[in-house]
């Protein structure tokens, strides 16, 4: 698990926090030990956004030329499934994270907006996009043009999140359902994860080819192999043994 902790500042998103959270996904993502990553942040907050004083200050010349928050991108790159694990404010960058990851689990306090209008800017990570593919046009645009938040109910409703629970239920509840997925084979849990984000990049088409030829691929694994032969024998399969 990994755990955004700046609160002074409700986990707002500095460049220390982006390369601190991002190096230890990296980490965890190339341990072949870890079927599961669960990043979450305080019960107030999973992330309040990017770090509004340490753009204050930044012309166009700078964002534009450092490429700002563009190293977030890394988590969206991590093989290994991530669940978001959201209690409190996941708003501006703290919604976007949230979004890059595989899965979001909010707690019932969970509240996410995307309030970039409000400083005069708009979504930087993604927003716009992941944000309208996950929830539409009418409710993207309401976001973003209006800066209002949305509740743990109206998200899950939208499609934003996969499940809400009480907020002292939360991190159980992420933590069991990463333990449930690293019960799987890994290779398989990757297949399925690159699966579903076909799903985002192309049309109907071309997307249904390429869950055939990923489908087709897990023949080749111990996955199906064992997962297959434990069904027959009715037993439970032991997956990631070695
Ligand atoms: C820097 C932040 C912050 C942020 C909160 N804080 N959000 N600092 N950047 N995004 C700081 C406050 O300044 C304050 O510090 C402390 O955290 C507690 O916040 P309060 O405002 O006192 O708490 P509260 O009254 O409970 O209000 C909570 C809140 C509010 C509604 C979440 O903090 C808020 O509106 N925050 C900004 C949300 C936002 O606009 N996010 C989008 C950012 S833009 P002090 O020192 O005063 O105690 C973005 C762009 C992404 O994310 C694109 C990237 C390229």
């Amino acid at each position: 698990m990994v755990t955004l902790h700046r609160p002074k500042a409700l986990n707002a998103l500095n460049s220390t926090v982006m390369r601190e959270v991002t190096a230890a996904v990296a980490g965890l993502d190339t341990d072949p030990g870890i079927g599961a990553i669960v990043i979450t942040g305080s019960e107030k907050a999973f992330a309040a956004g990017a770090d509004i004083k340490e753009m204050a200050e930044l012309g166009f010349a700078d964002v534009h030329g450092q490429e700002f928050f563009a190293g977030w991108d890394a988590l969206v790159r991590a093989r290994t499934p991530i669940i978001a694990a959201v209690a409190g404010y996941a708003l501006g960058g703290g919604c976007e994270v949230a979004m890059m990851c595989d899965m979001i689990i909010a707690a019932d306090t969970a509240k996410f907006g995307q309030p970039e209008i409000t400083l005069g800017v708009i979504p930087g990570m993604g927003g716009s996009q992941r944000l309208t593919r996950a929830v539409g046009k009418a409710k993207a645009m309401d976001l973003c043009l209006t800066g209002r938040q949305m509740g743990a109910e109206e998200a899950e409703r939208a499609g934003l999140v996969a499940r809400v629970v009480p907020a002292a239920d939360l991190l159980d509840t992420a933590m069991a359902t990463a333990a449930t997925i690293a019960g799987m084979a890994k290779t398989t849990a990757i297949m399925a994860k690159d699966a579903v984000n076909a799903a985002f990049e192309t049309t109907l088409t071309q997307g249904v080819k390429t869950e055939r030829r990923i489908f087709y691929s897990t023949f080749a694994t111990a996955g199906q192999a064992e997962g297959m032969s434990a069904f027959i024998a009715k037993r439970k399969p032991e997956f990631n043994k070695g």
